[in-house]
């Protein structure tokens, strides 16, 4: 802990040698007096000063690392950082052996962006080992469409060798199925629901509620289905609707407001993590069928999209659920990203994955 002493130590130091260090740069005697002087004067109103700018209190209290609460706030406003990701597409030939020729090959890279509140929050890019911590012992169920089969298999990416994920490769991508594991090093219990309707969502979480079992991270997501074979945004709504009042019941504090039955008082209820998968950017002239490119229009895309927000559903918005913004991560990683408009690179989601995982450490931490 940096106290007042070892500051006014400090101050006396570089009153001290700063001068005289300056004097070694063939300052005369003068001068030294006077940037000694100027450094005093300017230590002094500094010291006694620092109180009432907030930004610099906060950055004497967060260097003395003894505050929780400076890093508690600073912890609630990293979530809201959490997506502020910069993408590097760049160009490399390589030779194409199958095709004899060079063919230009995109290299995709992103890191969070560098600046002052990004770099404070300490994001990190977790590894395998990171992972299995965090995870141990965890039921995930990752819910959705082709999208959230997406971002499982980046999160298993993350935990298996590559002759793990040869095996779940060929099972997941079975289209249309459900997929279950266990990561047995980890206790890690992984299920993936094939559920391509919001509808599909409210009856996985209605099972969850009547069997009392709740995974500990739940991430879901739905909407480019309902969006092809319905094209009605209102609709669309109206099953966020439902979900989110299913999803909001889920959760321990609502019995306190009584507006549920009740998930039973004496059972303990660990809250589970909750992450709302958004719709990737649709690239309405890569779509590979006419009906697509006729349906999922931007003009559509714009309603679900804010079907979504109003729905209430998310975090931001008072919601249960935390948004992972594939949108906006698709968005900026860009058309060289995606082969049909719809499915991007697996870079995209494990940038996806690295965030809920950053954002369960910001939340874990804050439980403590
Ligand atoms: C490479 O060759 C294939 C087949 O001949 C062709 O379709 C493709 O456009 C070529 N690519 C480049 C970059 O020349
Ligand atoms: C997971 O938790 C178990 C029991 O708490 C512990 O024995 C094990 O070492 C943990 N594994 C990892 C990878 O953290
Ligand atoms: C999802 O919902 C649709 C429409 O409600 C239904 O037809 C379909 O069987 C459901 N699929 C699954 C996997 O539950
Ligand atoms: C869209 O869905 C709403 C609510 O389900 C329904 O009332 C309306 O008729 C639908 N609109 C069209 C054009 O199908």
């Amino acid at each position: 802990m940096l106290g007042a002493v070892q500051l006014g130590l400090l101050a006396a130091c570089v009153v001290l040698f700063v001068p005289m260090g300056m004097a070694g740069w063939h300052l005369s005697r003068n001068k030294v007096l006077f940037f000694s002087g100027a450094l005093f004067i300017t230590l002094a109103v500094g010291v006694h000063l620092t109180p009432y700018f907030p930004s610099v209190s906060n950055f004497v209290t967060s260097v003395s690392s003894s505050t929780v609460n400076v890093v508690m706030d600073n912890r609630a406003s990293c979530v809201s950082l959490l997506h502020e990701i910069a993408w590097e597409v760049r160009p490399g030939r390589v030779f194409n052996f199958e095709l004899n020729n060079n063919s230009v090959n995109y290299e995709k890279s992103w890191s969070w962006k560098r600046s002052g509140s990004v770099d404070s929050c300490e994001f990190q890019r977790l590894k395998r080992h990171d992972v299995s911590v965090l995870l141990n012992g965890s039921w995930v169920v990752i819910a959705g469409d082709s999208q959230a089969r997406m971002f499982a298999l980046s999160l298993l990416s993350l935990v298996l060798d590559s002759e793990g994920m040869e095996s779940v490769k060929a099972s997941l991508f079975k289209r249309h199925s459900d997929y279950h594991t266990v990561v047995n090093e980890m206790g890690m219990k992984l299920d993936f629901m094939w559920a391509p309707y919001v509808t599909n969502l409210t009856s996985l979480v209605a099972g969850l509620k009547r069997n009392l079992v709740y995974p500990d991270l739940l991430v879901v997501g739905s909407g480019l289905w309902h969006m092809l074979h319905f094209t009605n945004a209102s609709d669309y709504g109206f099953s966020l609707g439902v979900l989110r009042s299913s999803v909001t019941s889920l959760l321990p504090v609502s019995s306190e407001f009584g507006n549920d039955e009740g998930v039973g008082g004496s059972v303990s209820v660990r809250s589970p993590h909750l992450f709302w998968l958004g719709m990737p950017t649709l690239v309405n002239s890569m779509l590979n069928t006419k009906e697509k490119r006729e349906k999922m229009t931007e003009l559509v895309c714009g309603e679900y999209e804010r079907e979504v927000q109003e729905s209430g559903m998310l975090r931001q918005f008072g919601g249960p659920l935390q948004l992972l913004d594939i949108g906006s991560l698709s968005w900026n990683c860009g058309i060289r990203c995606t082969d049909d408009g719809m499915h991007y690179d697996g870079v995209v989601y494990e940038a996806g994955v690295q965030i809920m995982l950053n954002a369960l450490l910001i939340e874990s931490h804050q439980r403590l």
